[in-house]
């Protein structure tokens, strides 16, 4: 190749991403220039800084000899000079979108093409984080755990059946279980899912995410089988009296207690109000497909069930009729949820770090655990994310907390918890680093009114957009955090709150944590310490031995 690390060129761009933007070095070589390289302050969007066909001076980072691509950047230019006779503009760009290569032109369409295959929903940006060291030197380390977990033969690889499962999944019973959620959905004023751990977070996560805290829907779900609190329970109880209630319970292992203790009270009260017949309609269990006292119970009552497959762990289980179900009896579009995840499957299914953004956070945990970071918040500023961050917490901390080893996953809602939090994270013990966890296109705007007396003085806000306004409250956390707390931060841009981008964003982290975790030497499918305090609880509450 006729390019070296360091040379600066005139390229032109091809096309814009999410994650960056495409330049063409000359007929034959293509450049990347990630979200991270174009400029010192935060990029949102890579379109307010180049345009496709825009001619711009870019300075070479990295070079991929055999696929003929170079990575490059904008940022590095900042101070850079004008080349004489040609005057640049403050974004380094040449006035004129003039191209010397007359075959260009010929070429877009191919390179329009290969930028669309490339597309992915996620931006993942590491320029926040601090982080000087080369990600290419994992590169082997990570094609070895890659190839391990694509080959089913990592550590814990019998539960590595989620990574083939967007596209080999049991349609048949797809297909059943959308008709079993279309029945029972109507008679739903309050769906009930009974389950803990992987059995729970998911689908709250996802209700939350895509239909708000205050959702105006004819169905509410109430979350049960997750607490021993006799207080809790009392309360849900009293609750539903009087309401239409269908209840979905689900356990892997069918015995888990605090499921079972809260299954066997509303089961009872089912019955009692609907009579067991109805109930064969109203309660639907969610279990193994053969063992387990859920399985015995379910066959002998006649509750129609649903598998949670064998090569899938609890906490990878959203995307089976786990979360499926009670997702879609609350009225999601889980073909838009699967679709994203197969978009995820294809778009992660490299092991080359420079294009694998799950795989380049996974590294930037590795990273910066070797520097001291031994806690990572998962931040965000929409409320309906909060119990996503819930989801994400055990599925890194089960996932990766064990042997001695692991970094602690933590959250928090901002600006909320910048009230709360703020403090230690701006000047306390720096232990930690944070992932930003942010939404493009929020959900849903409104306009901050004027006011003719303006006694509050915020006047000066009025006609902003909400989201604008939290935009900026993100922009300057990040630079206090970062400039002036020194405090690492990755960031994670999804495009917006809908299924598709949230079936791509859980199979993001589930190839993150799988490989963050391989790369640190543990097995990411186990959870042996959670087994520690069962075992001291049956002793107290008397449970006879088996
Ligand atoms: O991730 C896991 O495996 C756990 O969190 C389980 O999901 C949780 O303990 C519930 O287990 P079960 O589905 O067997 O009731």
């Amino acid at each position: 190749m006729q390019y070296q690390v360091g040379q600066i060129v005139l390229a032109r761009v091809s096309g814009i991403q999410p994650y960056g933007a495409f330049v063409q070095l000359d007929e034959s070589t293509a450049g990347l220039i990630h979200i991270s390289e174009i400029s010192n302050g935060f990029v949102r969007d890579v379109s307010d800084y180049v345009h496709v066909g825009d001619e711009v001076y870019v300075k070479i980072v990295d070079i991929d000899e055999s696929n003929h691509q170079v990575r490059c950047s904008l940022r590095a230019l900042s101070a850079r000079k004008s080349r004489r006779g040609r005057s640049m503009n403050a974004k380094g760009l040449l006035p004129s979108h003039r191209l010397g290569f007359a075959s260009l032109r010929d070429a877009l369409p191919l390179w329009i093409k290969q930028t669309k295959e490339k597309m992915t929903m996620i931006t993942f940006d590491t320029s926040h984080a601090f982080l000087d060291s080369d990600f290419s030197s994992w590169q082997g380390k990570v094609t070895e755990a890659h190839n391990a977990l694509h080959a089913h033969t990592c550590a814990g690889a019998d539960y590595t059946g989620w990574v083939e499962w967007p596209s080999n999944y049991d349609k048949e019973e797809y297909v059943r279980l959308k008709e079993v959620a279309a029945k029972v959905a109507p008679l739903a004023d309050v769906l009930l899912v009974c389950g803990i751990g992987g059995s729970y977070l998911g689908a709250r996560a996802a209700i939350e995410f895509l239909q708000g805290l205050w959702p105006t829907r004819k169905t509410q779900v109430i979350f049960i089988g997750n607490t021993f609190s006799a207080s809790y329970i009392a309360q849900v109880l009293e609750y539903i009296k009087g309401k239409s209630v269908v209840m979905n319970v689900i356990s892997k292992s069918g015995t888990t207690t605090e499921t079972s203790v809260s299954f066997r009270i509303f089961k009872a009260y089912m019955e009692n109000t609907y009579g067991k017949e109805e109930c064969k309609t109203r309660i639907i269990a969610t279990t193994d497909k053969k063992r387990g006292a859920l399985k015995s119970l379910a066959d002998h009552e006649g509750y129609e069930t649903f598998v949670i497959p064998d090569d899938i762990g609890g906490r990878f289980s959203v995307i089976t009729p786990v979360g499926l179900l009670p997702l879609a009896i609350m009225g999601v579009d889980i073909d838009a949820l699967m679709d994203g995840l197969a978009k995820a499957e294809k778009d992660f299914g490299s092991d080359d770090l420079q294009t694998n953004s799950a795989y380049r956070y996974a590294v930037a945990r590795r990273m910066l655990q070797q520097k001291g970071y031994n806690v990572e918040m998962l931040v965000t500023y929409e409320m309906q994310l909060v119990q996503l961050a819930e989801w994400w917490k055990q599925l890194f901390g089960e996932s990766e907390g064990k042997d001695g080893k692991g970094i602690l996953p933590d959250s928090a809602c901002f600006s909320t918890d910048l009230h709360s939090l703020g403090q230690f994270i701006q000047e306390g013990n720096k232990v930690l680093f944070e992932t930003l966890l942010l939404v493009k296109k929020p959900q849903r705007d409104l306009v901050f009114p004027s006011d003719e007396n303006d006694f509050d003085h915020m006047n000066y806000l009025a006609g902003k957009n909400m989201s604008w306004i939290n935009e900026k409250a993100m922009e300057g956390t990040l630079e206090a955090h970062e400039k002036s707390g020194n405090v690492p931060n990755l960031v994670i841009t999804i495009e917006k709150m809908d299924e598709t981008n949230l079936g791509y964003l859980f199979y993001f982290f589930f190839k993150a944590i799988a490989m963050t975790t391989l790369l640190n030497g543990s097995n990411p499918f186990n959870q042996p310490g959670v087994e520690v305090y069962k075992k001291n609880m049956f002793r107290l509450l008397g449970k006879p031995e088996n």
